[in-house]
């Protein structure tokens, strides 16, 4: 199989979002709306990544910064094509990204029954926080 990787682009949305809504383990809402996602690349230049088998979109990895730290997002890879490294090639593509971009860490959300999900980072180094919680509120 002859995966190519490349920057994602608003053009891939279509593809995306219907990988994210038929790979489970991804939780979507709102923020996940095309115009979102168009805003959200055009201020994340550089940072999020497909992987494509024959131009058909398998695998995303949605990642921005906001100065300080960086954020991976819907690290997905459709199911048939799970298991053969495309995850965590995607994932060193954001990660190198970001640390051309002066980032010196970043963080993630995993739902909390995705054991799957957390097995993966976890075997690639990420680790826990069991020091924070998360507080979030509608603006
Ligand atoms: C989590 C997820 C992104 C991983 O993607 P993936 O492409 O399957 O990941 P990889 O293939 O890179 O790695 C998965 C396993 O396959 C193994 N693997 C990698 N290349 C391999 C190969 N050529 N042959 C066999 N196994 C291989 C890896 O060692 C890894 O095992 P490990 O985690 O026990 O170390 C994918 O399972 C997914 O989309 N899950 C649903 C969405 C999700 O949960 N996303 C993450 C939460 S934010």
């Amino acid at each position: 199989m002859n995966i190519e990787y490349r920057l994602m682009t608003i053009d891939d949305y279509d593809a995306m979002i219907d990988l994210w809504k038929n790979t489970p383990g991804v939780g979507l809402s709102g923020a996940d709306e095309r115009d979102k996602i168009d805003y959200f690349l055009e201020h994340n230049p550089g940072l999020s990544f497909v992987a494509c088998d024959d131009r058909r979109v398998v695998g995303t990895s949605l990642t921005g910064n906001d100065g300080r730290r960086g954020y991976l997002h819907h690290v997905v890879v459709a199911e048939p094509y799970q298991g053969q490294g495309i995850g965590a090639t995607l994932v060193e593509h954001s990660l190198e990204a970001l640390r051309a971009a002066g980032i010196q860490k970043a963080h993630l959300f995993v739902i909390k029954d995705n054991l799957h999900g957390q097995r993966f980072w976890r075997n690639r180094g990420w680790h826990e926080r069991v020091d924070l919680i998360m507080f979030s509120k509608d603006l």
